[in-house]
């Protein structure tokens, strides 16, 4: 049946079966009139056919037909599939109840009474009519709803299986955090753990350098010295106990406001400034160490010795200095009585060699008259000898070798006393003569190598180096056991160098100056007291078992007005 709406009945088709041509009539034209279009059937079985041809919209059945009646039409048709639906109105003469339930049994919808009212079977037609439209509406209604319902079913189950995934993928994101979490809380653990025994290290760290800030202040406040930390343009940072001292001023006026350029006496500060400017391009290139003065609260002028240093990697410098005040004046003595003491060792040499002179004097004039006169007469005595005197002239003539080897040697004894010899011989020749003489005396091999010094020297002078060599040549005969004693004498450059050098058993040095004054001889000391008298320098070197050397340089010419 097709879909039409409900004012538009005439367009339904409308079986009527009734075996009665008269009631077929009038229903056909009673439902015609009315816009449905009608098809009618005399009989049950012609009924079915043209049903089953072409299913109408209504039926309108005759209960009572031969062969087959309404009943039993309404049975077949809805026991088919394609007829089940077709709503079936029974027209019957009978009305008792027994009769229209069996009709409702078989099927039909509804009963209509014979003799029939057109307006009832028009309203029973157009009811049915509305109802089956209305129960088909319904069913479409129905099928589309459920249509939408499979529809948003099978969406809920998409939906539902995207919230699964989603939900796995959360509970994968979820495992993958906690994981995450696990992991970065054992990195956490460990850092707090490493964090722990940094911090643990750096207290400990702490610790010392505060034990060592404690030392190191410790001793820079109780050292013997001022000591200050300057900074780089010249601020006194830090100050200790001693430069309080020292200089009278307090730490607190002191630290943060005073320049060390305040502290310094004036004629040193050029100086200093000059060492500051130098160290701090190359710490090398100032000294470390110098002598300078400072100037305290009260206007005290300060000898000072100061060390000065540069902190490593800063621009600061750590000074300390000791008043060395009192130590000057001690040097100041010490000079002075060292000047004392050469110009007395000088005087005594000078009155020593006058002595000697005299002495020298004494023995040739008297004791060789002396000695002359009694050789002449002891020679005059013996020539009174008588022949027969044979022995008594020979112990005469012993007697008179005697006196001679006497005056031989208390010629040299005078000579040794007084250096006349240097007036004969000139300085040169009287050192060569005592140096053959030395050979002579002591078996000792002596080999020369000397210029002509005779020019360079005045007699007192020549007088002195005569004494160098007499003392050194001394010293060999007496201590050194040598062989072989080797004499150079050499103009260096303006500067005249003597070096006596022996191959003898040889000395400490050092030790004869801590021996005892007693044991202490004076030869070394007059050869530097004379090299000194001569404005020149000395200098002893020795080693035991390989002999001792004497160098002594004098300047000479231009150099000896100088020195
Ligand atoms: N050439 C030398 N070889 C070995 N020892 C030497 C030599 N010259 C000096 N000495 C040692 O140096 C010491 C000091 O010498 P120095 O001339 O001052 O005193 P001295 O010879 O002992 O006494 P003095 O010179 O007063 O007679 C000597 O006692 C000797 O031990
Ligand atoms: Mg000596």
């Amino acid at each position: 049946m097709a879909s039409h709406g409900v004012d538009r009945l005439n367009t339904y088709e409308i079986m009527v079966v009734d075996d009665s041509p008269i009631i077929l009539d009038l229903l056909r034209n009673l439902l015609k009139s009315e816009g449905y279009m009608v098809r009618t059937a005399i009989s049950g079985e012609m009924a079915l056919q043209s049903i089953y041809l072409r299913i109408p919209d209504l039926i309108l059945l005759d209960v009572k037909m031969p062969e087959m009646d309404g009943f039993e039409v309404c049975r077949q048709l809805k026991s088919t599939e394609s007829t089940l639906e077709i709503p079936i109105i029974y027209l019957s003469a009978m009305d008792e109840t027994a009769h229209k339930v069996e009709g409702f049994k078989a099927g039909g919808v509804d009963y209509i009474t014979k003799p029939f009212q057109s307006e009832e079977v028009l309203a029973r037609v157009k009811t049915h009519l509305q109802i089956r439209e209305l129960a088909e509406s319904l069913e479409q209604k129905v099928s589309e709803r459920t249509i939408a319902l499979t529809q948003a079913n099978k969406d809920l189950r998409q939906e539902i299986l995207q919230r699964q995934k989603t939900e796995s993928a959360l509970q994968q994101a979820r495992d993958n955090l906690e994981r995450m979490v696990e992991e970065r809380t054992a990195e956490l653990s460990i850092k707090n753990r490493q964090l722990t025994a940094e911090i643990e290290k750096h207290h400990k760290t702490e610790e010392a350098l505060r034990a060592s800030e404690i030392k190191y202040r410790t001793i820079f406040e109780t050292t013997a010295s001022a000591t200050m930390i300057i900074e780089n343009e010249g601020t006194l940072s830090l100050v200790n106990t001693e430069f309080e001292r020292l200089t009278g001023f307090t730490k607190a006026q002191v630290e943060g406001k005073k320049k060390w350029t305040e502290f310094v006496f004036e004629g040193d500060l050029g100086m200093m400034e000059r060492y500051g400017r130098l160290r701090r391009n190359d710490q090398k290139a100032a000294p470390r160490n110098y002598e300078c003065r400072v100037i305290g609260r009260n206007g005290k002028i300060r000898n000072i010795f100061v060390t000065v240093e540069m902190m490593p990697g800063t621009d600061q410098s750590v000074v300390s200095f000791l008043d060395v005040s009192k130590l000057k004046q001690i040097e100041q003595s010490l000079r002075e009585s060292e000047r004392r003491l050469h110009y007395l060792s000088s005087r005594l040499l000078v009155a020593q060699e006058n002595e000697r002179q005299r002495i020298s004097m004494e023995i040739h004039d008297e004791l060789g008259q002396n000695l002359a006169v009694l050789k002449l007469e002891l020679t005059t005595l013996a020539g009174r000898l008588r022949r027969d005197q044979g022995a008594l002239k020979i112990e005469f003539n012993t007697i008179l070798e005697f006196i001679d080897g006497m005056i031989e040697e208390m010629r040299r004894i005078s000579r040794d006393l007084s250096p006349s010899i240097i007036q004969d011989l000139k300085l040169c020749r009287s050192l060569e003569w005592m140096l053959h003489d030395f050979n002579k005396h002591t078996d000792i091999c002596v080999s020369i190598k000397m210029i002509d010094i005779n020019a360079m020297f005045d007699t007192k002078e020549q007088i002195l180096i005569y004494r160098i060599f007499q003392e050194a040549l001394n010293n060999i005969r007496k201590h050194a056991q040598a062989r072989h004693v080797s004499v150079i004498m050499k103009n260096d450059n303006g500067t005249l160098r003597i070096s006596i050098e022996d191959d003898g058993k040889g000395f400490k040095v050092d030790e004869i100056w801590h021996r005892h004054v007693a044991d202490r001889g004076l030869g070394i000391a007059s050869l530097e007291e004379r090299t000194r008298m001569l404005g020149g320098t000395f200098d002893l070197k020795s080693q035991q078992g390989k002999g001792t050397r004497l160098t002594v340089t004098i300047p000479v010419g231009s150099k000896r007005g100088a020195a």
